[in-house]
């Protein structure tokens, strides 16, 4: 029984880390899937009115005007780009409309290390420069995005049963039992979000959902080299298993007609809360405070988090 247990264990490990190689070499294959039951929603906080960090205004986009599909002959999108994006952070593309790139930037592929491949299956390129596959935003250019097309995150959702005093764990007003997320507050924007991060070039999403665990709920920046020995051996338990919850295009306010953010969302789940009691949450790098949330369908979190929680509260039969 302990061998077949160990087998799986191994084999749920290789499949999480082949299938988000990214592109370390070999070009990756597109993963055109949403997670099972999930349909991509029609964006609403990629049209939002004000830009974030910004003073520019969208151009309006009703509902039935977001499919590129549909004629829209009087749409105008703002163009913005962010100052800081023109200039060239390590993360950023070049400005491929006012610059000569060579060789071209490879959209629907990998440049060396970074990955331009869309979960959500290739998207078009109108004059060489990539479309958001969810439609309009009333936005071209990058905002404050660094990449022309797909800029890929990962997200980790860690939980575990809300309990009493004496252990017991909680119901919920529709009787089922209350699950609890590690929430941090953003910093650029004060809203509470998952702690995740972007994947850096080269890197795979499970090592992405570790690194920014660390970085954001256990500020692992700040710690000395024996404080984060001791912090990898305890995320080692919690990280050895995950389950794939959501992998495709995020509703982020970010988004342009451009440039867009996916993620790859895992839930680490602790039934016993053994393994958590263990980890000391302490907000850091991107994260202003970071605390134990309880699931529910009222929750207002950043871009569309609240959409992968509600698939975590399903899974788990929790109370939402
Ligand atoms: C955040 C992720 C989020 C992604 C898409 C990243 O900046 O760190 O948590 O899923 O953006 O909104």
């Amino acid at each position: 029984m302990l061998r077949l247990a160990i087998f799986f264990f191994v084999l749920s490990i290789k499949e999480v880390t082949l299938g988000n190689r990214g592109c370390m070499g070999n070009k990756a294959t597109a993963v055109a899937r949403l997670s099972p039951g999930m349909k991509p929603k029609c964006h609403i906080k990629a049209r939002c009115e004000i830009y974030p960090r910004s003073q520019i205004k969208r151009f309006p986009v009703p509902d039935d005007k977001v499919p590129w599909t549909t004629k829209f002959p009087e749409y105008k999108p703002v163009d913005y780009t962010s100052e800081s994006i023109l200039k060239r952070p390590v993360y950023a593309d070049p400005d491929i409309r006012t610059e000569k790139v060579d060789p071209p930037l490879s959209f629907n592929g990998c440049d060396g290390k970074i990955n331009r491949v869309s979960h959500m299956g290739d998207y078009e390129l109108v004059d060489g420069i990539p479309r958001n596959p969810q439609g309009r935003t009333g936005l071209m250019g990058r905002g404050t995005l660094g990449r022309w097309g797909p800029n890929h995150a990962a997200d980790p959702i860690v939980t575990r049963w809300k309990v009493d005093e004496s252990g017991k764990i909680i119901k919920g007003p529709d009787g089922k039992p209350v699950l609890q997320f590690v929430s941090v507050q953003r910093r650029d924007n004060h809203q509470w979000a998952l702690p995740g991060g972007m994947v850096d070039a080269g890197e795979v999403v499970t090592a992405t959902v570790r690194r920014e665990f660390g970085e954001e709920a256990m500020n692992s920046i700040q710690m000395s080299s024996e404080e984060k020995k001791r912090m990898e051996k305890e995320l080692d338990e919690l990280f050895a298993t995950g389950r794939e919850i959501f992998r495709g295009y995020v509703d982020d306010p970010r988004n342009t007609d451009n440039s867009w953010m996916e993620t790859v969302a895992f839930n680490f789940h602790d039934e016993d809360g053994s393994c958590l009691g263990k980890i000391n949450l302490c907000a850091g790098d991107d994260a202003m405070n970071v605390r134990w949330t309880d699931l529910s369908g009222t929750l207002d979190l950043y871009a569309s988090h609240v959409d992968f929680l509600e698939e975590v509260a399903k899974f788990h039969n929790a109370s939402w």
